[in-house]
This record gives C-alpha cells, sequence and structure tokens, in this order.
C-alpha cells in the first residue's frame, strides 16, 4: 500500500540520512526502483513530473501500475507516489488519482500567491492524509537550451511557507536539474543553514541531485536535508547502457531484439544507479 511521505521523512530527518526521490518514466523504471528499494530493505519515493504523467497515460494510469506492482512484487518497504513539481490543477488531479504525496510547485509566483495556493493544497491534502511539498526559490536548469542558475531561497519566505504545514519543503540553493556546468559554484552552505534555523522542524528537500558530488550530498543531509531527488542520473545510465547492448550488435543476435532482452541492460543500470544513491544517502535498512 502506498504511504505518505510524512513519517519515513520524519524518520530521516531525526536520522540524519536522506531518502531518495526516483522519477519514474515507465514500467521498467518502475520496476527497478521498487525492486532495489526491496532488495536494500530501503523507503522509496517515486516522482511523477506532470510531462511524465501524461506520457505514462495519466495519473490514474500511473496508481493502477505501481499499486499493481507493490501488490505482484510483494514490496514491504514504505513506498510514496509523489508528483514532481506540479501545479495547482496537477495537484489536485493526482491527489484525486491516489497518489500518496504531492509536489506544488509556486516557486515562480510572487510569494503571497505561493502562500495562498499551498495553504489550499495542504487543506485538501490533508483530507486524504496525502504529503505535500513546497517550493521557494525556484531551481535552475536546461530550459529549452537556456542555462538559469539556481536561484537561492530567501530564508524568511522559507519560513513563510514552512508555517503552513507543509510536509516537506524543497528551497533552491544554487542546486539545478540536469548535468551541473563546469563552471558550477556547488550548493550554498551557509543558505542551507540559513533556512533550515529559519524553518525548524520541516524536512528539507534537494532537488537536482544528479551530479552533485557525494562529500555536497553528505553536508546537506547534515544539515537538514532528509529527501534528495534524483532523475537524469538514471536516464543517462539507462541509454548508455542500451546504447552499448545495440552497438555491440546484441539485438541482431538470436532474439535480442525482444523488447524484455533489449530493455534488460538498461533495467540493471538504473537498479545500480539508485543502489549507490541509497548507499550515498543512508537510506538503506531504514525501512
Ligand atoms: P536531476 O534530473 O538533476 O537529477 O533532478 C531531479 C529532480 O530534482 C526532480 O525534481
Amino acid at each position: 500500500m502506498l504511504v505518505s511521505a510524512k513519517e519515513m521523512l520524519n524518520k530521516a530527518r531525526d536520522g540524519k540520512y536522506a531518502v531518495g526521490q526516483f522519477n519514474i518514466n515507465n514500467l521498467e523504471w518502475t520496476k527497478a526502483i521498487l525492486l532495489t528499494a526491496q532488495e536494500n530493505n530501503s523507503p522509496v519515493i517515486l516522482g511523477v513530473s506532470e510531462g511524465a504523467g501524461k506520457y505514462m497515460c495519466g495519473y490514474r494510469t500511473v496508481v493502477g501500475m505501481v499499486n499493481g506492482m507493490l501488490e505482484e512484487l510483494k514490496i514491504t518497504v514504505p513506498v510514496a507516489l509523489h508528483l514532481d513539481h506540479g501545479t495547482y490543477e496537477g495537484a489536485l488531479k493526482a491527489i484525486e488519482a491516489g497518489f500518496s504525496s504531492v509536489m506544488f510547485d509556486g516557486s515562480h509566483y510572487p510569494i503571497d500567491e505561493n502562500i495562498e495556493k499551498t495553504k489550499e493544497i495542504i487543506r485538501i491534502a490533508g483530507e486524504k492524509g496525502v504529503s505535500v511539498e513546497a517550493e521557494v526559490g525556484s531551481i535552475g536548469g536546461e530550459e529549452d537550451g537556456v542555462m538559469g542558475a539556481g536561484e537561492i531561497a530567501d530564508p524568511n519566505e522559507c519560513k513563510l511557507i514552512a508555517d503552513l504545514g507543509v510536509t516537506m519543503l524543497a528551497a533552491g540553493i544554487g542546486n539545478i536539474h540536469g548535468k551541473y556546468p563546469a563552471n558550477w559554484k556547488g550548493l550554498d552552505f551557509d543558505a542551507l543553514a540559513k533556512i533550515k534555523a529559519a524553518t525548524g522542524n520541516v524536512p528539507l528537500v534537494l532537488h537536482g541531485g544528479t551530479g552533485i558530488p557525494a562529500d555536497m550530498i553528505q553536508k546537506a543531509i547534515s544539515l537538514g536535508v532528509a529527501k534528495i531527488n534524483v532523475n537524469t542520473e538514471c536516464q543517462l545510465a539507462f541509454a548508455e547502457a542500451t546504447r552499448k547492448y545495440i552497438e555491440a550488435g546484441k539485438d541482431l543476435q538470436g532474439k535480442g531484439f525482444d523488447p524484455r532482452k533489449l530493455l534488460a541492460p538498461g533495467f540493471e543500470a538504473i537498479k545500480a544507479v539508485v543502489k549507490e544513491k541509497m548507499e550515498l544517502f543512508g537510506s538503506i535498512n531504514k525501512a
């Protein structure tokens, strides 16, 4: 059964480790992440962006697939199904469809509007026991070829949003989605410490987990980060393993073209990335 992210993140915050959010794109992704979590006795959060939700034929399809897998694969570790960077309408739809956690990303609104909309999502989600992630200070990254710098969140604004009763808070600290540019300055730990001091007990979320060096991840966890999002790294690993399979001509040998064989190396590559991240985040055996 899907669970909200609340309990697993509060435990992670208290135990000084982080739970990974791994974004899913299809059946192989979902199965790879769930099996790896179970094998390592780790809690896990499956992230679904609005785009990935559409790709997988809507939130109801995703909920059906994930619930089916939890049962058929006998998954007993805590699993949250979480909408990643949801719009206001998207968050409502995901809650309605059976997601156990949603992010409402109001970071691009003026702070007053972000507060009003976040408050409303918390009220509606609360009725169903669904956890809510909010965001302050937009997270940069490449969009249509334009590289946006990660914005640093204002600690006072973080406090205003945290005080609404969000389950977890994403705050920009120079992190960006996708690969980091060669001249990236690294995470802003002064900003993180100030945000932590201002927000008290709310578990903090670090987006853009791909490519952040291990020492920075560990320092971020020590300063209050309890959830780390990883997406691009699984995509890169999947693509590389699939490319190698085809470049080696394996799809032309025997029944190597069978999708169950063709997608197997990519599936194993995702499992390896997820396991490595769970080790780094410290969530192994914390189910
Ligand atoms: P990456 O794609 O950089 O790992 O970021 C994932 C993320 O933050 C999803 O919200």
